[in-house]
This record gives structure tokens, C-alpha cells and sequence, in this order.
């Protein structure tokens, strides 16, 4: 057990804050039903693979006539992907609930994640363990993992571990591939005719589990928050020894709702969204070339500072790397186990390099070395790269050092460039959850257990309204299917959830887009500070300025 520090131990105290219905009985709660959501496209497609799941309305919890059943339930808990703050409330939230169904209901935590549910490793998870978690950050009450449940093995081991167990449902807390996951098993289970209802929870910090359904996924308003104090004391720094140009990569996948998000909090020099490279179809070039030109226009008024914030999937955006990324891919997966026994560096990109036509070899070996090694390690178990190894940062500031040299032979650059480098990713993960993270997952939480007494097998639970107080959040559920398209992994097409990247249409960007050439030459940096967690609701429960943004006309 962790040694507790105060603020740790004044954690434990408080008691989140829920949309108004959930203070009704449970048997006066209902769910409401409204309109069939379907998948935008690959819609046949997707209702072969889930003939049992395709075509279900979205509900919402509502004061009525619930399920008057007092069952006691056994429900098992899935923690799946990287960590996001507020896992743990979760967990609090479905308990909380299943006990007030009834006090013999049970809670069963796989453990390291999808893998716990495959062999069987579990513990169940009671009053007094959960007491140690309670609004806090972190998976360690069971651990995470990254493991797919996806084969036909795997999905009958999981079916044989639930029916062995006596699951009456089965909740699964994760991002686009792990709701991906409980989609499949709902089906799975749906077949086999095993009364297991499963749901899924909206986790990623990365915030790109989103729709007009599920306006965020929780963790991303907690490590936004623990970002921006880090890059607003970088401002701060930079302004101070006016001496050091920050490259700042934050996490965040392919997505830059991350970078975007910082981007208001802190008003930095220049903020990277990957979408709007993608969308202008920008070469690695002309990004070095904006990078140094703003650079240069800066150090026309002596300023030979600043701050850039670079979203960490914007490699696979800029269209000549993601064409070439896609290759490697390709390679990867039609090579399968004689790549993987190959050593990292050297032998993987050698193997990689006389396999890519010669176009894209030459833009490949054009790369640094470090870059070429990165782009090559082995792709994540949802076919992914891991970009958060990829060190896109280091790559600009060499890029953009060339870059200057050359300014300034050609008299268009008079500055001096020195650099840091920074990564945040991890650092915002495990945080204590905001009052916001904290009120929203036990309400998530809740939500699961309604979903599941309700019997909505694969469904994921949706909390709308969420810029305002949580008594005003409108609670429910959608299909999972309806979230999903076809897309190509591991050299093959599969369902997945489609990620929802930066909507360039949308009122955030649209804000940002309008602000940022002021930013460029400004030092009037916007400084956040740590998230707050006691003291006036103005300071400790505002949502992040996007949800803001998106929900205020
Ligand atoms: P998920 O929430 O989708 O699991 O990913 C979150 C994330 O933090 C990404 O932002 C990052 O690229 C990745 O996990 C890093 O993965 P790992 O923890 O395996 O290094």
C-alpha cells in the first residue's frame, strides 16, 4: 500500500458530486428510449458481424417505472489501455450501485486487464478494498493491460471464465479498442445464449472516444489539467531567461484534442494540430518551414524565445510519413514471427528498408536514424504504432535548426536558436482525479450498473450535458456498434471504433484558429497552475475549455 500523503487521505472524504436522477431509488429509475443510432458507414457490413447488437435506440436514465427486481448480482470489471484518471471511481460508482440493487451483489476485478478475464485472475473487490481507492488516480486496484479479445479461443476462454464465475454482467473501462472488445463479447455471449450483459465505460485520456452521445472521455480533463500547469511554468520559465525555445510533445494518440486543449490553457507560441496538416496535405517541409519563419519573426523583436506544443501522433498526419507508415505496417503484419525475432535497430530497419519501393525508401532513409529505429518497433497489440516512443519533438527542433542555418546564410534570420526538449504523457495518467474526473466517473460508474439492470448488453454508458453542474447530467447509454467502422489492422479489415479526431468545422478549432497568429508573436502566456481540488467551484470544477466551448453557443 502506498504511504498516504494529506492531501491522499483528504481525498477519501469527498463524496462526488451526480446527475439529479441518481438520487432516486433504483427502481424508479428508468431507461428511456429514443432514436436507433446506426453507424455512419460500412453499415451491412457491420450488422453481419453483429446481427444480435445492430440497430438498438440510445437510452437515457429517467424518473419512472424501473426494474423492480432485486436480484443480487455478480459483475465482473475490466480496467483496460493505458491509465486515465478517475478508473477507480468507476469502480466505485458500479459497486455503489450493484449494493444498493442489493447488498449481496459482487464485484469481480480481472486483473492486468482483457488477460484477467482470458486466464481466469481475478479478486473480488470489497468495501474495504475500494475504501483505499476512492477518488484515486490510477489502475492499481486491479491493474491494466493491453491485451485484444479477439480470437476465437480467446473469446471462449472468456466465455468459459464468466459462466465458471456466475457473471451476471460484465463491465469493460476502456478506450475505442477495448470498447471495441466488449462490443465483440457481447456478441460472443449473445450466440452462446450466456445471460452476460456487457457494457462498456469511455476511458482515454486521449479524448477521442467521442460523439454527439459521449461529449468526453473521462481521464482527458485530469491530464489536460496536470499538462497545462507544466507547460505554463515552461511559458513562465521561458519568458523569464528569455534564452530557450521549448518543444513541448504531449499524448494523446493520433488525436490532438490534447494539444488543443493545452493550446487554450496556456497560449503558447505555436500549437500543432495534426487534422489541420492532414487536411492542407502539409509536407514535412513546410511545417519546419512555418516552425522557423514564426521563430524568425519572433527574434526580429528580440525575443529568441517561446513555446511549441507538438501533438504526439502528428507524424502519422503528415501525408508522405502516414503513406510510408501504412507500408511499414503492411511489411510488419505480411511478415509476421520472422520480423518479430528480428533485434530492434539496425536488423529492423535493414529488413524494412529493402522491402519499401524505392520512393518511399528514400524518404526513409532521409529520416534520422533514432526516427527510423522508432517507426520500426513493433506495433502495439490493436495494430497501432506507439507514437508515444516516437520522438517527433527531437525531430522538428533538428529540422528546424537546419532550417534557420540556412536563414541565416540567406539574411532572413538574425536570431539565436537554442532548445529543450519536452515529453509529458505519463506524468498526467495517474493524477488524483479533478473534482470533474471524479464526479463524472462514479457517475459513469453508476450508469454501468443502470445499463446492467436494464440488461442493455453492449452498450457503453453516456453522460450528456456535461459543461454544466453535475445534478444537470443527462445519463444513458449507446450501442457500441454504433460507434464502429471498418478499418484495416494488422494487414487486415476489422470493426473498430472510429476514433474522433479534431473536427476542423468544430467551435473549438474555429476559436483557436482565430487566436493563434496573436499568440505567435505574444509572450502574454496564460498561466493554469496545479488542479485544485478544495477551495471555490470557479476554481476547482470547471470543465475543460473545449467541453466549454463545444456546448456553449
Ligand atoms: P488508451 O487510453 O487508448 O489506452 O491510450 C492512452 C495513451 O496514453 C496514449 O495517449 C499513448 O499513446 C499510449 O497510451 C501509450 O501507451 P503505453 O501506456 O502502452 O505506453
Amino acid at each position: 500500500m502506498l504511504e498516504r500523503s494529506p492531501l491522499h487521505t483528504a481525498r477519501y472524504a469527498y463524496t462526488p458530486k451526480v446527475p439529479e436522477i441518481f438520487l432516486e431509488p433504483l427502481p424508479h429509475i428508468k431507461a428511456l428510449p429514443s432514436e436507433v443510432i446506426e453507424p455512419d458507414k460500412d453499415k451491412e457490413l457491420l450488422k453481419s458481424i453483429f446481427p444480435n447488437s445492430f440497430g438498438k435506440p440510445a437510452v437515457k436514465f429517467v424518473k419512472g417505472e424501473g426494474v423492480p427486481s432485486e436480484k443480487a448480482f455478480t459483475v465482473g470489471v475490466i480496467l483496460s489501455g493505458g491509465p486515465a484518471a478517475g478508473g477507480h471511481n468507476v469502480i466505485a460508482g458500479l459497486f455503489d450501485g450493484i449494493k444498493k440493487a442489493n447488498p449481496k451483489s459482487k464485484l469481480i476485478g480481472f486483473k492486468g486487464g482483457p488477460s484477467g478475464l482470458i486466464d481466469g485472475k481475478y479478486l473480488e473487490i470489497n468495501a474495504d478494498l475500494l475504501e483505499q481507492y476512492r477518488n484515486t488516480g490510477g489502475f492499481d486496484i486491479i491493474g491494466s493491460g493491453r491485451t485484444k479479445i479477439e480470437t476465437p479461443q480467446q473469446l471462449e476462454k472468456s466465455f468459459e471464465n464468466a459462466i465458471k464465475l456466475g457473471l451476471d454482467a460484465l463491465v469493460v473501462i476502456g478506450g475505442d479498442d477495448s470498447n471495441t472488445n466488449a462490443a465483440l463479447l457481447s456478441e460472443y455471449f449473445i450466440q452462446k445464449g450466456a445471460p452476460v450483459t456487457v457494457v462498456g465505460v469511455p476511458k482515454t485520456i486521449d479524448g477521442d472516444l467521442k460523439n454527439e452521445w459521449i461529449e468526453i472521455s473521462f481521464g482527458f480533463d485530469t491530464a489536460t489539467k496536470v499538462y497545462s500547469e507544466l507547460i505554463g511554468n515552461i511559458c513562465r520559465d521561458a519568458s523569464s531567461g528569455r534564452k530557450y525555445w521549448h518543444f513541448i510533445k504531449l499524448m494523446g494518440r493520433s488525436a490532438s484534442h490534447i494539444a488543443l486543449e493545452c493550446a487554450f490553457q496556456t497560449r503558447p507560441n505555436i500549437a500543432l494540430i495534426s487534422e489541420e496538416i492532414e487536411a492542407k496535405q502539409m509536407s514535412l517541409a513546410q511545417i519546419v518551414a512555418t516552425i522557423a519563419d514564426a521563430i524568425a519573426a519572433r527574434a526580429a523583436k528580440g525575443e529568441n524565445f517561446g513555446v511549441i506544443i507538438v501533438p504526439e501522433g502528428l507524424i502519422e498526419f503528415i501525408p508522405e510519413i502516414k503513406a510510408l507508415i501504412a507500408q511499414i505496417n503492411e511489411i510488419i503484419a505480411a511478415a509476421g514471427s520472422e520480423y518479430e525475432s528480428l533485434p530492434r535497430g539496425e536488423a529492423q530497419r535493414s529488413f524494412i528498408l529493402s522491402k519499401l519501393p524505392a520512393e518511399t525508401a528514400a524518404l526513409f532513409s532521409q529520416l534520422p536514424e533514432s526516427i527510423q529505429t522508432q517507426l520500426c518497433w513493433d506495433r502495439d497489440p490493436h495494430g497501432n504504432v506507439q507514437v508515444s516512443r516516437i520522438e517527433t519533438e527531437k525531430l522538428l527542433v533538428e529540422m528546424v535548426s537546419r532550417r534557420l542555418k540556412e536563414m541565416s546564410a540567406e539574411g532572413t534570420y538574425t536570431g539565436t536558436f537554442d532548445y529543450q526538449t519536452h515529453f509529458f504523457g505519463y506524468e498526467g495518467r495517474c493524477a488524483f482525479p479533478s473534482n470533474f474526473d471524479a464526479d463524472y466517473c462514479y457517475s459513469l460508474g453508476y450508469s454501468a450498473c443502470l445499463l446492467i439492470l436494464h440488461g442493455l448488453t453492449g452498450y457503453i454508458a453516456a453522460i450528456r450535458n456535461l459543461a454544466a453542474p453535475p445534478k444537470e447530467w443527462i445519463p444513458g447509454g449507446i450501442p457500441i456498434v454504433s460507434m464502429m467502422n471498418i478499418e484495416r489492422r494488422h494487414g487486415k479489415e476489422k470493426p473498430v471504433i472510429k476514433k474522433a479526431l479534431v473536427d476542423l468545422e468544430g467551435k473549438p478549432f474555429k476559436a483557436f484558429a482565430q487566436v493563434r497568429d496573436k499568440w505567435a508573436l505574444s509572450s502574454d502566456y496564460r498561466i493554469p497552475g496545479s488542479v485544485q481540488y478544495f477551495g471555490p467551484p470557479s476554481i476547482t470544477d470547471v470543465p475543460a475549455i473545449i467541453l466549454q466551448l463545444e456546448q456553449n453557443s
